[in-house]
């Protein structure tokens, strides 16, 4: 008996020294991840507020505390104090640094190209992307272009880029899988060396931008709050390629690369319109994301990052549909696809001459 009642005793003793231990360890992980947290958030309080100078975004903390959401919220917070894991250690080959210097920059226009792509960025020049299109107006143009492999492609660049001074370069090779570099040093050029332009034009050579349209837009957000502004065809929901065989499968992506089953909201890259105040702080979001070659994918998950929401806008069309039928009137910019001088200068005569009635809003 006694035995037994000592082995009860026993147990209940073993399991009095478990709870306790349990307690003890739960209390002081609780502790330490709250001390944890307070360290974090004046960390990252500092350096937000040091760092990115950017005015209170829609950022409302989940509490809906006040307090809280003046700190700009706690994405941006984290961000800045994220490590670096996609670092960005180009250097400019070729550069304008003079192009927006004491200069009233209203618009932008970065069009990404390919090194050999001399024709799409003559005919570019020569029409919707003339820089003197818009009377009064200050728009600045630059091409963006990686290395070619080819030295006399390059050698054919230094010369182009002396007769027109509009080609941005870096040191990267130009290649496919490094779209999102090309992106990335768009937007560390247009904080850099034009952070007096009010908005950005991000476009590819093969597009069709109607300027007019464009700029009364622009004009039009301008006189509403146009702070955190990013506007293009917006996707919503879509899915990562998994299968190496699909159609598709020049975005297939394996876990490794992205493992989320959905890409955030992007806008499509072929055309979309940033307000400038956001490319220096999504310049920096790039350097703390991991790199994924999904150009347009990878800028959304920057914006996701900083609580910003690309906004669509039906003007920007996917197909050259309503160009080619003269229906310039809704459209901000089309993509072509398949890029043929006949096609940028006849639609940019077209809009100009022929559907003259289309073309509202220019001055
Ligand atoms: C402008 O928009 C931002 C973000 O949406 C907002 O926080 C800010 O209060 C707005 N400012 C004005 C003057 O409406
Ligand atoms: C741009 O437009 C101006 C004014 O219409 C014109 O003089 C100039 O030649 C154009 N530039 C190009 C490259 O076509
Ligand atoms: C991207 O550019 C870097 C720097 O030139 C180069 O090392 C890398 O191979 C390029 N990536 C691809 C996929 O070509
Ligand atoms: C303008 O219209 C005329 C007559 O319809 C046509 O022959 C010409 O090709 C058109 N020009 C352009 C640039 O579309």
């Amino acid at each position: 008996m006694p035995l037994r009642i000592g082995s009860v005793r026993g147990k209940i003793h073993a399991l009095f020294n478990c709870l306790l231990v349990g307690c003890i360890i739960t209390i002081s992980y609780q502790l330490h991840s709250l001390l944890q947290k307070c360290d974090k958030e004046t960390v990252s309080r500092n350096l937000f507020n040091s760092r990115l100078k950017l005015p209170p975004g829609p950022l409302i903390s989940k509490s809906g505390d006040p307090q809280r959401s003046k700190l700009s919220g706690e994405t941006w917070a984290q961000q800045s104090s994220s490590p670096v894991v996609n670092p960005h250690p180009y250097h400019f080959v070729l550069n304008q640094e003079e192009k927006c210097k004491n200069q009233d920059v209203f618009l932008l226009i970065i069009v990404t190209t390919s090194p050999k792509n001399y024709i799409q960025r003559q005919d570019i020049r020569r029409t919707w992307a003339n820089e003197s299109n818009i009377r009064g107006v200050g728009i600045k143009r630059v091409f963006a272009v990686g290395m070619p492999e080819d030295p006399d492609v390059q050698q054919s660049l230094v010369q182009e880029n002396g007769a027109h001074g509009d080609i941005i370069q870096e040191n990267f090779l130009d290649a496919y899988r490094n779209l999102s570099r090309k992106a990335i040093m768009g937007l560390k050029w247009a904080f850099t060396y034009c952070p007096n332009a009010r908005f950005v034009l991000k476009t590819d050579d093969d597009v069709f931008v109607n300027p007019y349209r464009l700029m009364y837009y622009l004009r039009d957000q301008q006189s509403k709050n146009t702070s955190k502004l990013v506007t293009g065809w917006v996707y919503t929901g879509g899915k990562p390629v998994r299968d190496p065989n699909s159609p598709w499968k020049k975005w297939f992506v394996t876990m490794d690369e992205y493992p989320r089953d959905k890409y955030p909201s992007y806008a499509d890259g072929f055309a979309y319109v940033v307000s400038n105040d956001i490319s220096k702080a999504l310049y920096e979001t790039s350097l703390t994301t991991k790199y994924l070659f999904v150009r347009d994918a990878f800028i959304g998950l920057c914006m996701e990052k900083l609580g910003i929401h690309p906004r669509h806008h039906d003007g920007f069309r996917l197909n050259d549909e309503e160009v080619k039928s003269c229906s310039f009137d809704r459209v901000l910019a089309a993509h072509l696809h398949v890029v043929e001088t006949v096609d940028m200068v006849n639609t940019w005569r077209a809009l100009n001459s022929n559907c003259s009635a289309m073309r509202t809003h220019k001055t």
